[in-house]
């Protein structure tokens, strides 16, 4: 039988998971769709600077993911972020400062990621559609038509919608993902020439099409040309309207932006939308990780365990943990 491990998904939860077994001397191989690590921890790289147009900050509140922090930040991978935090509540803007520790990855989220890769053999750009299970062990078919393998187990660690037809040989781990909603989120950088005459640095809202709105600049490292604002549409109201085109829903938050801020918010000198089609698990899970020990087939992520990037951390280490449990 092979001995080498694969694992679909290069975000936080897959290379939490990879970590994990190689410091159990596992051989592993990472697949991902996209051309560098990160998933929805990732940085976008533009002309105004590194974006971050999905998670934007995360707290440790489990003491192991807050010891693994402490070394990030000894690293130089995370810094704390503490900005002018407000809140919009029915368009009443209020300072909301409170004693939470904020942490970000540093220069960008994607530094976080991308050294979780260190020393782990990583295939970017590479679409896994179906697996396929065979006397010799698992063998993963790409959107190209080629095969990767065979390997002895395989871990899932994509979105759950994206996880079903990946453990369709398994009916309860299939089911259990089948079984999770996730919800859109659509993002937008805006770029301004002048600083928006406001104090605010991030502001949690509600009542409104934005949830969330941050000033990148007020997090470590970033740099940028401008001032650039960063805004999430709420899940109802992405979903809502999952299909204008990216500049109209640029046009769109803007306007909310200028609501919830009360100043005068002009017309971006650059602008970028990003749909997150899978942002959010509709419910928090609390399975952990999931196993199927016999066919040698395991799923992770944020759905698996409470929808945030350190329920995510935590969800590839248990998989790992159960899949070495097997004494493999
Ligand atoms: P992902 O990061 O989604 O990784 C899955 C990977 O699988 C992706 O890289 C994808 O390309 C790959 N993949 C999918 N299908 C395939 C396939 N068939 N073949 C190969 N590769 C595949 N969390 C917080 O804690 N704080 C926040 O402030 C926060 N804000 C957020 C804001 C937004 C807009 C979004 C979208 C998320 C936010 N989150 C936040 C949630 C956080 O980003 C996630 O919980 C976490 O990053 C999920 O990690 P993951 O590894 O489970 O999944
Ligand atoms: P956290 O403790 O800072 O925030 C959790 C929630 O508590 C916030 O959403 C907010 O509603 C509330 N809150 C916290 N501090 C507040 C304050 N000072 N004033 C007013 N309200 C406050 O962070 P945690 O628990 O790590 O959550 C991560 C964040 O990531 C959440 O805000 C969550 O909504 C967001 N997220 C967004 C996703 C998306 O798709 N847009 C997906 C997953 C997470």
């Amino acid at each position: 039988m092979p001995k080498t491990i694969a694992i679909i998904g290069a975000g936080i939860a897959g290379l939490a998971a990879a970590q994990a077994l190689r410091a159990s001397r596992r051989k592993v191989i990472v697949f991902d769709k996209s051309r560098g690590s990160g998933g929805r921890l990732s940085s976008k790289r533009s002309e105004v600077g590194n974006l971050d147009l999905g998670a934007q900050y995360f707290t440790a509140r489990e003491r192991h993911f807050s010891t693994q922090v402490q070394v990030w930040r000894e690293l130089g991978l995370v810094d704390s972020w503490q900005p002018h935090l407000y809140q919009s509540r029915h368009g009443v803007l209020s300072y909301s400062a409170d004693e939470q520790q904020r942490f970000v990855g540093t220069p960008r989220m994607s530094a976080l990621t991308r050294s979780l890769c260190a020393g782990i053999d990583c295939q970017f750009a590479t679409r896994i559609s179906t697996l396929e299970n065979t006397p010799q062990g698992w063998l993963l078919h790409d959107s190209e038509g080629q095969p990767h393998g065979p390997f002895s187990h395989v871990i899932v660690a994509t979105p759950a919608p994206q996880a079903v037809p990946l453990l369709a040989a398994s009916q309860s781990l299939s089911q259990a993902a089948a079984a999770v909603a996730m919800l859109p989120t659509w993002a937008v950088a805006l770029q301004f020439a002048a600083p928006l005459a406001t104090p605010v640095e991030a502001c949690f809202v509600q009542h409104n099409p934005l949830d969330w709105i941050a000033r990148s600049q007020s997090k470590p490292g970033r740099e940028h040309s401008g001032d650039v604002w960063i805004g999430h549409g709420s899940s109802a109201w992405s979903a809502a309207h999952l299909e204008l085109s990216p500049d109209e829903i640029c046009e769109h938050l803007r306007g909310a932006l200028a609501e919830v801020l009360g100043c005068t918010v002009p017309a971006p000198t650059w602008q970028l939308a990003h749909r997150w089609l899978y942002a959010r698990p509709e419910h928090s899970h609390d399975h952990g990780a999931l196993a199927d020990p016999a066919m040698g087939l395991y799923a992770c992520g944020d759905w698996c365990n409470g929808g945030r990037v350190e329920g995510a951390w935590l969800s590839g280490r248990e998989a790992a943990r159960l899949l070495l449990e097997q004494g493999h």
